[in-house]
């Protein structure tokens, strides 16, 4: 694993989007997409620049189950506002927190998944350690599920929401083995809230009641901290 510091977040999108952007030169196809406040700022810096990624595919990590796009907290409508509505890509996927049969919308997932290989995953982190919506506990050898969120999850997350009833209690998430499978692999994260996940993920033991800790044994992974998520290490 590599890790570099960096001073804030949009440092960390700079050199985010340069190892983007060095792997587009080598014809990559498909980045895997993350939500959340972190990688806000890569998004912003790749909708400023003048890259294209018409020809491009992506795939996103999760979403909340019952959901639909167009509500403002799914995952669909954040990454429309952040990214797709003003960079379009050739397609992108991301798991239907409408569909009402979990075993089928998992598998049509993890068939996205499986003809759209992942060149570049961007990943944040959860307080917790979780990646994607993998809660402590998942499967590193897991594939798309419905997981059910933690409670610290869902109140870390109830931030965005008016209400803390109002945030789901499930979610569709590629599981930690499809994750596994990207070429690479960029962790991002900032503050002193995720210094303790970052400190267990690169330091402690490889074990999946810390799900980031599977990223110890990836051949290609950096991460992107600030000071204050990099001051345990
Ligand atoms: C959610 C997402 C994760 C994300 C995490 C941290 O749980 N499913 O992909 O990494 O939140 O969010 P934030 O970046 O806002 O701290």
């Amino acid at each position: 694993m590599k890790v570099i510091k960096v001073t804030d977040q949009f440092e960390g999108a700079k050199v985010a989007f340069d190892m983007i952007q060095e792997a587009m030169k080598q014809n990559i196809k498909t980045l895997g997409l993350a939500t959340g406040s972190t990688p806000e700022a890569l998004y912003k810096e790749m909708v400023e620049s003048d890259v294209d990624f018409s020809h491009m595919t992506s795939v996103n990590l999760d979403e909340y189950v019952g959901l639909g796009s167009d509500d403002p907290q799914s995952y669909h409508y954040f990454m429309r506002e952040h990214l797709f509505n003003k960079k379009p890509f050739k397609e992108t996927f991301l798991p239907n927190g409408l569909a009402t049969d979990a075993k089928k919308e998992c598998e049509r997932y993890d068939a996205i998944l499986e003809s759209h290989p992942i060149d570049i995953q961007i990943l944040g982190i959860g307080e917790n350690g979780h990646i994607g919506f993998n809660e402590p506990g998942s499967s590193f050898d897991g594939k798309t599920s419905e997981v059910n969120l933690t409670e610290s999850t869902i109140e870390a997350n109830s931030r965005n929401f008016s209400d803390i009833s109002e945030v789901p209690t499930k979610a569709y998430s590629m599981g930690i083995g499809s994750i596994m499978q990207a070429n690479k692999i960029i962790l991002l994260a900032y503050g002193t809230k995720k210094a303790e996940a970052i400190y267990q993920t690169i330091k402690g033991p490889i074990t999946e009641l810390v799900p980031a800790s599977a990223l110890q044994v990836h051949p290609d992974v950096t991460i992107i901290v600030d000071e204050e998520a990099g001051s345990k290490l």
